[in-house]
């Protein structure tokens, strides 16, 4: 017997929770599958992003970071700690624990919302049902008229190196190293200088590992403004971060094969120089694969590109009348807040509505320390469409708010087109950057100039003045600086 719904989610990630819960908010019976097991194997919602992503790495960046005030910036304040120790189990723990919060929670807005959830993989079953698609899980065929694939994506691992999540990690084990024994590596490696192998490296160079971080590209951070990746280039190594740009990654050998640590990574170096780095564990962060095996996406001839990601339009249709796909799944960035907005998004389109999802004021965020934060157009993408522009910045140095925390580093920049003043772009570095950066998006949305934000009232002291003092910049009258 199968069990007939109007729409099923495939995926119980950002993309797919939030879209079936604004599907039933919108008086659709919906239903969302979800196969993530917590270890004692019940359901775990939330995804990627809650499990072994966003939530869980950010626990880790506030334990590091809080450790990293404790044994340095304290002393500034005149507080005074003697033997400072870190529990890495307890850390650990404590991340578990946020995790779970947040699984639970998504069950308890499922109950609220009239979702009905199934937990296990969800594929298509090959002839299509009459009045809809099935979806085959477990036992069970649901039947719904509109399906919205969901099923996010995974690491992807360097060819002829698996991830064993206890030398050669994933994401996953990155998120877990020190679960057992309670240490903190010696000497960490990374391959791939993107925003997961930044994020995990300050975690682990900040508990005391000795981390060096492999990226094949000559050039640091690509995608993010130049002066801005510049900056955070020269913060990172003088943090201790080591940092080698245009590697060439050879052979990788573990455990037995490896000589003098538990890894050993071949490489040549940016000046084509043999090198080997040892290290007592490996993540490996170079970037993610979508999830489409398992789908039996071929059963109802689903479109798939090159890298496996589902072929959609602009409004996440795929191929199939009636199959939509959004999140990491399909192009784009793999954001999980690019996910959600295209859930709501696909949710309000099967309603008739105009959903809507504006790809130029997705915000970027790497939770580094400082922080890095950006939205709309880089400096050099600017020049490279020709544009006519004008940039103003402004520095934490100069700001009250910024000298009463104790942490200085970084600017706001501000672009804005030459002719009409309309913001174009706006990328920031410093304290607390991830909350600064919702008044650009803001802006942005809204078409905002850089007058506009020049000629409204900021809170003083507060951060958020730097942004009104570059926007002050761009016409060249900053008051404070
Ligand atoms: P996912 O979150 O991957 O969820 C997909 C779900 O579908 C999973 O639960 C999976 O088990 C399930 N699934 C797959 N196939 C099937 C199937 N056939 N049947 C049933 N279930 C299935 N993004 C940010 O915006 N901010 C951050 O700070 C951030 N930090 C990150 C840190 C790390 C370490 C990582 C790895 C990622 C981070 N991301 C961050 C990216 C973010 O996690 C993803 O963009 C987001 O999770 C994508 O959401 P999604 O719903 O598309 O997919
Ligand atoms: P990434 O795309 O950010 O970075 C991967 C890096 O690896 C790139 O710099 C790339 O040049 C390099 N690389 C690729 N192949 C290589 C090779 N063979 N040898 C050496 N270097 C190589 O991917 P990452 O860090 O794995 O993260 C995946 C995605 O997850 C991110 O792009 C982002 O979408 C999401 N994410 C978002 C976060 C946030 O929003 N704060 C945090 C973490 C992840």
């Amino acid at each position: 017997m199968s069990k007939n719904f109007d729409v099923a989610v495939i995926g119980g990630g950002p993309g797919g929770y939030i879209a079936a819960i604004r599907a039933a908010q919108l008086g659709f019976n919906t239903a969302c599958v979800d196969e993530w097991q917590n270890d004692k194997g019940g359901p775990a919602l939330g995804g990627t992003c809650t499990n072994v992503g966003c939530i869980p790495s950010k626990a880790l960046l506030q334990s590091s970071e809080n450790f990293d005030h404790a044994g340095h910036s304290f002393a500034d304040h005149g507080i005074g700690l003697k033997d400072l120790t870190i529990d890495v189990k307890k850390m650990l723990s404590r991340k578990d624990a946020v995790v779970k919060q947040n699984n639970d929670g998504i069950l308890y807005l499922f109950k609220k919302n009239g979702v009905t959830f199934f937990h296990g993989r969800g594929s298509f079953a090959k002839a299509a049902a009459e009045g809809g698609h099935a979806i085959s899980v477990g036992e069970e065929t649901l039947v719904a008229r509109h399906v919205i694939v969901a099923t996010g994506s995974s690491a992807r691992a360097l060819p002829g190196t698996p991830f064993d999540e206890d030398l050669i990690l994933s994401n996953d084990g990155a998120l877990r190293i020190g679960k057992i024994t309670g240490a903190v590596p010696k000497k960490l490696g990374l391959i791939g200088a993107g925003v997961i192998g930044l994020e995990m490296g300050s975690v682990w160079r900040r508990l005391g590992a000795e981390v060096t971080v492999l990226e094949g590209l000559p050039t640091f951070l690509g995608a993010v403004d130049e002066q801005i990746a510049k900056e955070a280039f020269k913060i990172f190594i003088k943090q201790g971060l080591k940092i080698e740009l245009g590697v060439k990654i050879g052979e990788i050998k573990v455990g037995k094969k490896a000589q003098n640590a538990q890894v050993s990574v071949a490489y040549s170096d940016s000046k084509g120089q043999a090198q080997t780095l040892e290290v007592d564990k490996l993540i490996i962060s170079i970037g993610r694969v979508p999830n489409t095996t398992g789908l039996n996406a071929e059963a109802v001839g689903l479109k798939l590109d090159e890298r496996g990601a589902i072929v959609v339009d602009d409004d996440c249709r795929t191929n199939i009348p009636g199959i939509w796909a959004v999140g990491d799944v399909v192009r784009g960035p793999m954001l999980a807040h690019k996910a959600e907005e295209e859930g709501v998004a696909v949710a309000e389109r099967i309603a008739g509505q105009h959903g809507h999802v504006d790809f130029n004021t997705v915000p970027w965020v790497i939770y580094t320390s400082p922080e890095i934060a950006w939205v709309g157009q880089t400096e050099q993408q600017l020049k490279a469409d020709g544009r006519a522009y004008k940039a103003g910045s402004f520095p934490f140095m100069a700001n009250g708010r910024a000298r009463a925390l104790g942490d200085t580093t970084g600017m706001v920049k501000l672009l804005a087109d030459a002719a009409t003043d309309e913001i174009l772009g706006v990328h920031m570095i410093g304290p607390m950057v991830s909350e600064l950066i919702a008044e650009a998006v803001v802006a942005m949305s809204f078409k905002a100039s850089a007058e506009d934000i020049a000629r409204i009232c900021h809170a003083h002291p507060s951060l958020s003045e730097a942004t009104k003092e570059a926007a002050l910049a761009v016409d060249k009258r900053t008051l404070n600086f």
